[in-house]
Order: structure tokens, then sequence, then C-alpha cells
């Protein structure tokens, strides 16, 4: 079975608080859209597609929120609410991808009700499609692995960051089912922990071998010849491939380069932006330095320590050997969008 991080339940959006993993699986119904949209800044939902199935669930709940006597009233309240979700994360492409897919839907409906029902459909077409993607990329991915691989990752990229049943590590969970996979790094991800706290719980689910590794590791592991494959997930693959993804990535895939090991972005194709050159007009996330200062919820640092918490970094396409979408592997040059 595959966790959903999001889902449509009569009415409201279940969202899986992620912040409380591994101690305590909670769903959290939300009636308000306000609700939706601070669980994505808090990061209760989190992982690029995730967060977009999350925001278009979070528009469907709004429209119903909405009372306008006319649709051009609905669509300016619509639109307040869009700019709302805009600002929830800045650096994973899909949010806006979201936005823009159920803002069309609305500048389609002649009616609010029409509007309604239509936004609601386009949700779960998103969850859905996203679903099928993640199978698809899996498929792709695993044939380029080596047998009894071993594969180093980073973040979580897994059930909980998607529709289906991950990205990098849905490469991973299908690679193991065909008995090709022997071993899992997982970086533990610093310092939100993803790795350490998200990944191992989903992997320790599935039975996949692994070993959760501090992030400082990587170097020493690559270059003990324990490595094959470095595979990450992302958050906007701009039109000349250069990637952003979590904080860390672009550190082992320069490790990755000089051991000589391939090194794997896997996303779906709405991760891919090709109105955004490449990785210098992505925009960086910086989020708040006590989730560097603080370690679940304790202070370890001296009081008064400055801290910068860049929340992604951007892995030029120069070191990225691949990138494995649901439609195949694209190899350099990288140029999307014409
Ligand atoms: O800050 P997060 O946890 O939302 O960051 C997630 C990542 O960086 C993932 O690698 C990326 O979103 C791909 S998820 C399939």
């Amino acid at each position: 079975m595959t966790v959903q991080p999001v889902a449509w339940r009569d009415g409201v959006v279940a969202i899986l608080d992620q912040t409380q993993l591994p101690e305590r699986v909670v769903i959290e119904e939300f009636d308000d859209w306000r609700g939706v949209a601070e669980a994505i800044h808090m990061m209760k939902v989190r992982g690029a597609p995730a967060i977009g199935i999350a925001a278009a669930y979070g528009l469907a709940l709004a429209a119903r929120q909405i009372e306008a006597p006319t649709m051009d009233a609905f669509r300016a309240a619509f639109g307040s609410v869009c700019a709302a979700f805009a600002q929830t994360r800045p650096t994973a492409v899909n949010l806006f991808g979201a936005i823009e897919r159920l803002q069309q839907v609305v500048a389609q409906s002649q009616t609010p009700d029409e509007a309604r029902a239509r936004l609601l459909e386009a949700a779960q077409a998103l969850q859905h499609e996203d679903y099928a993607a993640d199978r698809a990329m899996a498929q792709h991915g695993a044939a380029l692995l080596p047998p009894h691989a071993r594969v180093m990752t980073i973040c979580n990229t897994g059930a909980l960051a998607t529709g289906g049943i991950g990205t990098a590590l849905g490469i991973i969970r299908v690679a193991h089912e065909q008995g090709k996979l022997q071993h899992v790094y997982a970086c533990e991800t610093r310092p939100r922990m993803q790795g350490l706290k998200l990944t191992a719980w989903e992997l320790l689910q599935e039975g996949i071998p692994f070993e959760v590794i501090a992030d400082s590791a990587a170097g020493t592991l690559m270059a003990q010849g324990k490595v094959d494959a470095v595979i990450t997930g992302a958050d906007r693959i701009a039109a000349n491939g250069d990637t952003a993804n979590k904080i860390g990535t672009y550190t082992l895939a320069v490790l990755a380069h000089h051991h000589r090991i391939p090194f794997y972005i896997a996303a779906p194709e709405t991760t891919i932006d090709p109105t955004t050159p490449d990785g210098a007009a992505i925009p960086i996330e910086y989020r708040d330095p006590t989730e560097l200062t603080h370690i679940g919820g304790l202070q370890v640092a001296p009081t008064g320590a400055p801290a910068l918490n860049p929340a992604f970094d951007v892995t030029p396409a120069s070191l990225i050997t691949a990138i494995i979408t649901e439609k195949g592997v694209y190899r350099p040059p990288y140029r999307f969008g014409g």
C-alpha cells in the first residue's frame, strides 16, 4: 500500500502531517483553504508534486467557501486565494503549475457552480496523473541501474512527496521489486531531516535494505566504492537542465562527478519549467534560521548565533548524467521547451 500525503474526503482536505512523523501518524482535516496554505508553508505536506496536489485541493476547497453573486466576483475572489497559495513556498514549480491549471479551469467556467465542480475534478486529475507518472518514471529509472545497485539519495522523494510511489524513491522501490537493488544510503538531510525521518520511515515499511548516513558521510562512502548511482528528486528543472533540489544535492552532484558515479535527477514533467532559462533564475527559499539552531524544538546553538538556512540549491546541468521523467530519459545537452 502506498501512503497518501493528501486526499479529498467528503468536502475537506485531509493532510498527513509530516512534521509529526515518524513518532505519530496524524491526519489533519481542513475545511478552510487557509489551513491548507498554512500546512504547505509549515511543511506538514511537502515535496514538489505533493505541494502542487495539496494546493489544487486547497483551491477546490476555497471555491466552495467563496460566496460570489456573479462569475466576475467569483473570479476576483479566486484570484486572491491563488495569490495566497503562491506565497507558501517559492521553489517547487509544481505549486505554480497547479495554480495556473486551476485558474484556467475558472477562466473557462460559466458559473461558480460549474467552476466548483470542475476545480475538484482538476485537482483529482492532477493527483491521478502524478500517480501514473511515478510508475512510468520508476520503470525508466530502474532500467538505468546495474545489478546489485547501491544507491545514494537525499531528502524524501517517496510516496509522502507525490501522488504515487515517489520519484527517486519510486525508482528505488521498483528496482527493489525487480531484485536489482542491493542497498540504499539515505542522507539524513539537515536541517529538516526528511531523510532521517521520512525516507527511513518509508524504506522500513517497504522492507528495502538501507542505512541513514550523516550528510557529511557521502564523500567517504563514494571514495570507498560503495555507491553505484546517486538519484535525487527535483523542485524545479530550468530550460537548460539546471535543477533546484533540497540543500545538499549540489554537494552530492559534485562528489559524484569527482568519483565518476552517475548522478540522476528523477521528476515528473510538471517539475520542468521551460519559462525559467537557467538555475540562476530559480527562486530559492530561505527558511527560518531556528530550523538550524534548534533540533526537535530544543536550542542547540549558543543564544545569538546567526544562522543562514537556504532550503534548496541548484545543481548545474553539466553535473547531471540524465533526467528521468515519465516520458523517458533525457541526456545532455538538455533543452526543455523550445
Ligand atoms: O523542502 P521539501 O521537503 O519540500 O523538499 C523536497 C525536495 O527537495 C524533494 O527532493 C523534491 O521536492 C522532490 S519530491 C518527489
